[in-house]
């Protein structure tokens, strides 16, 4: 039987506390965009006001989406390929009809935003700066009209510029989650920096495809999707210790979390919390139990705090 079983709500551990860009967090478990729903979902899985630190919701935009044909979701050896196409209600739906059941719950929320230009960055964070959110998680994989479609998130002139445009509009904590399809992650997050950012949250997932050989056909309904899963976890970990050792802004590391060992994996690379997707679609209750797992290891190593593994890996 469960904690949850016996007690209805669990007691966090204190030693699990974080404090990420002033948004207090009873642990460093957020559950990363798209693959929590908006987190309600998940109310009958965890006791979301205790066990999850906080909770950035489904990818928002300027006007509701459908998202993309299916077949939206193709499994690979070790993760998983999507191609949702960011289906969503929009912000202002978002802002009337979702947040008020969401606030019922003692949990910071990010809101996820995504946009086709400047622009439209700045008025999807000035529309969403609203009561109830904890802070604004700018993805800037999303492709840039202005741009040739082109992501936003592969030019750091550009990144720098939406980092702006969003500090500009809004009070709330501006964490722009980058994207691992470039060339030089660390000029992207210095990029960040320079525009204003509080912090960083990488990675997204990792353009991929995959075939049916019987149709010949490709699998996903878009050709292409997003990897993610432990099949990018070695390449998210890179990347997470190589902007750690670039940037003064807090990290939020993940991609392909499995386990407490793999948080705790991208906490000693520099993350001062971590995100877990693909491990939810695996099991609803997975962020329980990798909070367990960090707790054990906090116990395991008498440590005061989580906060002391951050950056602990030795060179
Ligand atoms: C089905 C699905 C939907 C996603 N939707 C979004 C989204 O709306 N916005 C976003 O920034 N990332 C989105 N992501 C990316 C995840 O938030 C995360 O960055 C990525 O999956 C890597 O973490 P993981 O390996 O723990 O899943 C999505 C991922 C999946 C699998």
């Amino acid at each position: 039987m469960s904690e949850r079983d016996l007690n209805n709500t669990v007691t966090p551990n204190p030693k699990l506390a974080i404090d990420y860009c002033g948004i207090k967090m009873k642990n460093p478990i957020i559950a990363a965009s798209g693959t929590f729903g908006n987190g309600p979902e998940y109310a009958g899985y965890l006791d979301l006001s205790n066990e999850v630190g906080a909770i950035s919701v489904k990818g928002l935009t300027l006007k509701g989406r459908h998202g993309n044909p299916g077949p939206r979701i193709a499994e690979t050896p070790s993760g998983v390929l999507n191609c949702i196409g960011l289906e969503n209600p929009g912000a202002e739906y978002f802002v009337e009809y979702i947040l008020p059941d969401l606030k019922k719950y003692d949990v910071p929320l990010l809101v996820n935003v995504s946009a086709g230009s400047v622009v439209e960055f700045a008025w999807m964070a000035e529309t969403l700066s609203v009561d109830g959110i904890a802070g604004i998680e700018v993805n800037v994989s999303c492709p840039n009209v202005e741009c040739e479609g082109m992501a936003f998130g592969v030019d750091p002139k550009v990144v720098e510029d939406v980092t702006k445009a969003v500090r500009k509009v809004t009070n709330k904590p501006v964490i722009v989650k980058l994207s691992p399809n470039v060339t030089d992650i660390v000029e992207i997050a210095k990029a960040v920096e320079a525009g204003g950012g509080d912090g960083v949250s990488l990675i997204n997932t990792l353009l991929g495809m995959a075939i049916d050989i019987h149709r010949r056909k490709p699998l996903l309904g878009n050709i292409y999707g997003g990897l993610s899963g432990p099949a990018v976890k070695p390449v998210a970990l890179r990347m997470v210790h190589q902007v750690y050792k670039a940037v003064n802004i807090p990290i939020i590391g993940l991609g392909g979390i499995m386990s407490g060992t793999d948080a705790i994996e991208f906490m000693m690379a520099g993350a001062s919390a971590v995100q877990v997707g693909t491990a939810t679609m695996v099991d609803p209750e997975a962020i329980r139990y990798i909070g367990r797992q960090m707790a054990g290891y906090v116990e395991q190593y008498n440590l005061e705090s989580i906060n002391d593994i951050v950056g602990a890996v030795h060179q």
